[in-house]
């Protein structure tokens, strides 16, 4: 019986408008067509679910009132809606390349002033990542991109809180092999993807021997 190496997770972090779509489409279109990787693209928040749809009306409607502590609820409820279909994709093979995951839920609520270990609890037990690109651009540098602000939390002044709650993890992930800082200011679209290939393939290669396990957040 052949046996059916699992998938990797791989996972997008960053501001609005940071360059994490481009990014995980260029990496997912290269393992797919030049590695001849079996690939998925996922995004959170899945606007399409039970969950996805409340959390679109909120993003949408600045004006509509909601406890933040309930919409952080709602955003891991998300993801939880998503974790048997994550699991079985990577154990029949499929790499996942997922745009935001939970450390987009812990820093956009840490962000509005919300304790940062009360944010993580929802989301423990979910699959963990063996791969988080945070690309690391300026709030100020990317606020003139195309369509910017068209969303709740597109304003730079919250950007900035959010890039502050983002470097805690940044912190916390300093020596892990799991997390990789790819900083986006100077640097051009091409550059970002090269970079972000050679950290992925030399992960892959670490990770050659036995990485079957899954861990959890
Ligand atoms: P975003 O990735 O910008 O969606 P799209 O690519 O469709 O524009 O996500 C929408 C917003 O939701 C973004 O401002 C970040 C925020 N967000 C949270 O606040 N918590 C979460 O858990 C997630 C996944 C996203
Ligand atoms: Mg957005």
């Amino acid at each position: 019986m052949q046996v059916v190496k699992r998938g990797l997770f791989i996972v997008f972090e960053g501001l609005d408008r940071s360059g994490k779509s481009t990014q995980s489409k260029m990496l997912a279109s290269y393992l797919e067509n030049e590695l001849q990787v079996p690939v998925k693209s996922i995004c959170f928040p899945n606007r399409e679910s039970v969950s996805g749809k409340t959390l679109n009306q909120y993003l949408q409607n600045r004006d509509m009132k909601y406890p933040d502590e309930a919409i952080h609820l709602i955003f891991a409820a998300n993801r939880w809606e998503m974790r048997d279909q994550i699991l079985s994709d990577l154990k029949s093979g499929i790499t996942l390349i997922c745009d935001r995951y939970a450390f987009s839920g812990v820093a956009y609520s840490a962000a509005k002033g919300l304790d940062f270990e009360w944010c993580k609890n929802p989301d423990r037990g979910l699959v963990k990542p063996d791969l988080t690109f945070f690309i690391d651009a300026n709030a100020e540098t990317i606020k003139s991109r195309s369509d910017y602000g068209s969303e709740r939390y597109e304003r730079v002044e919250f950007q900035k809180k959010v890039s502050e709650s983002y470097g805690k993890f940044k912190q916390e992930a300093e020596a892990d092999e799991h997390w990789v800082t790819v900083q986006a200011d100077g640097k051009s679209i091409e550059e970002m993807h090269s970079e972000i290939l050679d950290k992925f393939i030399k992960y892959r290669e670490s990770q050659s021997e036995g990485c079957d396990d899954l861990d959890k957040l």
